[in-house]
């Protein structure tokens, strides 16, 4: 069923353990995620950056195909359609009227209050809806959808003054990781996690869940951390195992095989990163 993240992520929260965001880009890896998440009784969030909104063809589609899939497939799971770093108010309307149960406002670029305001405009309109909101604060850094940034750390202060001024859902602050590739080892402020956790009730989330070790995942978790968002890591695992279709099997030009090489490979690393998730 088609839900917003308000009550999975409470109970995530409750029950340490984080919910996957896995970003989706085509009908495909949306069937992936959806069945894969589904045999094992994970409710998911699919992430949907505004490039890839575009590249499928718009919001509308993404909501009618992201609803007939878990119709024909018969989906049992909650799953969250999320709007991924939505860049502007106008934006975030577009993605709830066309029927996205949540979206993420980011206006972590802004000034602290000016980030308030934006974040609070949306959250105003989304409620009408019951649909549940994201803010970031701090700046998560890395590239994502070929959107570049440079990070820098949240803090407590300000997260607190961010929920209370906004009354969002969910807070994705900024504490060292990043998006993409990291260079060495993430260096994840956990302290500083502890303490928004400490300090605010909302759920938070951690960005840039590619090549974070699972001692990490483990801890941030401990720390308050209830959603992880994953993107980077799929691809790579997709289409290394389609290059290598493609090197062997030269003769093919079934794009439903070709495509469909990586599917076992996509659903490996999803089982892989649920069972990491859920911190037993
Ligand atoms: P990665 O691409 O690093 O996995 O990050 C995904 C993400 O944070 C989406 O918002």
């Amino acid at each position: 069923m088609l839900v917003n993240s308000n009550e999975i992520l409470k109970k995530a929260k409750k029950n340490k353990f984080a919910i996957p965001q896995f970003n989706i880009n085509n009908l495909e890896w949306t069937k992936y995620i959806l069945e894969e998440c589904n045999k094992k009784n994970m409710p998911v969030i699919l992430g949907v950056s505004e490039g890839a909104a575009k590249y499928m063809g718009g919001y509308k589609v993404v909501y009618n195909m992201v609803v007939g899939l878990i119709e024909d497939l018969n989906i049992k799971i909650d799953v969250v359609l999320h709007l991924d770093h939505g860049s502007s108010y106008d934006v975030c309307i577009k993605a709830i009227n066309a029927g996205f149960t949540s979206v993420m406002i980011d206006a972590s670029k802004k000034q602290l209050e000016e980030n308030i305001s934006i974040t609070k405009k949306v959250v105003d309109y989304a409620k009408q809806f019951n649909v549940s909101v994201e803010a970031e604060i701090g700046h998560i850094g890395g590239t994502e959808d070929g959107v570049s940034g440079t990070n820098f750390n949240a803090r407590l202060d300000e997260c607190i003054r961010l929920v209370q001024e906004t009354n969002v859902d969910s807070l994705a602050p900024a504490l060292g990781s990043v998006h993409g590739l990291y260079k060495g080892e993430p260096n994840l402020d956990f302290k500083t996690m502890k303490e928004i956790n400490e300090n605010i009730s909302q759920p938070l989330v951690l960005h840039g869940g590619t090549g974070i070790p699972d001692y990490q995942i483990k801890e941030a978790i401990s720390c308050g951390i209830s959603k992880i968002n994953i993107n980077t890591e799929l691809q790579i695992s997709w289409s290394k195992e389609v290059r290598n279709f493609i090197e062997n099997n030269k003769e093919v030009y079934d794009p439903r095989k070709i495509i469909g090489s990586g599917e076992n490979k996509i659903k490996e690393t999803i089982s892989t990163k649920i069972e990491e998730f859920l911190n037993k």
